[in-house]
């Protein structure tokens, strides 16, 4: 971050932390750049409020950064917007200094509070749509945002400023130095679709009530709890309605693993023959890919195409692993092939059709090959993409 106040709106100061190092967030996404917690102080004329805190082990970064502007001990109130820990893990930490504060949290916020963090009843505020604190000067309004992406999630607007604070939504897991979100470039946007992929895609339904909420607050800043503030935000909102109930592109994502190149001379064919139909195709080898980009581009993309070998009766771990995320994920794009290549039983494409199937996929074409694939087995493979491109160009 900048050195100097980092006052993004009249009372309104990021006294959060970026984590240049971390480099996995829930135990199986990628951070390339690491991330950032974000909290914001808010001064009023008569009282002050914290919303959200920081990842536990910066307690002491935070403490230091609210003591630029104000002592710790002052502190009226914790707004807690989204209780998992890298938000609000460092609360007992600031309500053990700040001994007259009380946490701000919704009904089912305050409840969480007390099971993670131990906050006693005495010290909690419960909130619900609506309500208001006064600061003096300034008015924070509470709006309920269930499921983003846990229960107890909301959000906190400063009606005087029309600050948005919105915790996870709108976040995107990057640490740049940077402030706002027109100073970082073009990294962003496709991290900030990365982070969308993986935390607010299960929640589409969510996604469009809160979008809606937003819209009607016309806020001229969005400051999130992960990366840069927006000052400028109406382009991070069309990009939350394109991803969330926005068309879909004419895109296949094929994703495959291959033990011994006979699964791959299948998706070679794939990826060509849809290809040449005019459909964006994006081949992903999971033995060397991330998944996270995987489910970043599933985000509108049409369909998806998944090719395995048969591993002990079923499919390679690889391809079960990619296959659960996709079915559970939230993929729009519910068209789906499935291909792959045995050498002495079958099961893979058995396997991974039936987990597409639960997720609601609809399966276009499935493909298995004995053996190295021959003319034969590759005119099928044309036939599945085919079936597929022809599938995609008649949905969007
Ligand atoms: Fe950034 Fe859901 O915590």
């Amino acid at each position: 971050m900048p050195s100097g106040s980092l006052e993004i709106s009249s009372g309104v100061f990021w006294v959060g932390v970026e984590d240049w190092d971390r480099r996995v967030f829930d135990a199986f996404i990628p951070l390339p750049y690491g991330t950032s917690y974000n909290s914001y102080l808010i001064v009023g004329s008569n009282k002050s409020a914290l919303i959200d805190t920081v990842n536990p082990g910066f307690e002491g970064s935070l403490l230091r950064e609210i003591s630029q502007i104000l002592a710790p001990e002052k502190l009226d109130y914790v707004i807690m917007n989204h209780a998992e820990p890298d938000h609000a893990g460092s609360i007992p930490a600031v309500l053990k200094i700040a001994k007259h504060a009380k946490l701000v949290a919704s009904k089912l916020g305050v409840n969480m509070a007390e099971m993670y963090f131990k906050v006693p009843h005495e010290r909690q505020i419960r909130v619900k749509e609506n309500d208001v604190i006064e600061l003096g000067g300034k008015t924070l309004r509470f709006i309920e945002a269930p499921w983003l992406h846990w229960p107890e999630t909301m959000f906190t607007y400063d009606m005087a400023e029309k600050v948005l604070f919105s915790c996870d939504f709108f976040g995107s897991h990057m640490t740049s130095g940077k402030l706002y979100a027109d100073e970082v470039g073009k990294l962003l946007q496709p991290e900030a679709k990365r982070y969308y992929a993986e935390i607010m895609m299960p929640f589409s339904a969510s996604v469009q009530q809160a979008l809606d909420k937003v819209k009607l607050l016309q806020p001229e800043k969005i400051a999130p709890s992960h990366g840069p503030v927006y000052r400028d935000p109406q382009a991070i909102i069309e990009l939350y309605e394109k991803w969330a109930r926005g068309p879909l592109e004419k895109k296949v994502v094929v994703i495959y693993v291959s033990m011994w190149g006979n699964t791959e001379a299948l998706q070679r064919v794939i990826t060509e023959t849809i290809s040449s139909k005019g459909i964006e195709v994006i081949p992903y080898n999971l033995t060397v890919s991330d998944v996270s980009h995987v489910l970043r581009d599933l985000v509108d993309a049409s369909a998806v195409v998944i090719g395995s070998p048969t591993v002990l009766g079923g499919a390679h771990p690889l391809a079960m692993y990619a296959t659960e995320l996709v079915a559970s994920f939230g993929v729009r794009g519910k068209i789906a092939a499935v291909f792959g290549s045995f050498g002495w039983g079958g099961g893979a494409v058995r396997r991974l059709t039936a987990r597409l199937e639960k997720g609601g996929f609809e399966i276009v074409d499935a493909l298995e090959v004995r053996g190295p694939p021959e003319e034969e087995h590759f005119r099928r493979a044309v036939t599945l993409s085919e079936a597929i491109a022809d599938k995609v160009a008649g949905e969007t």
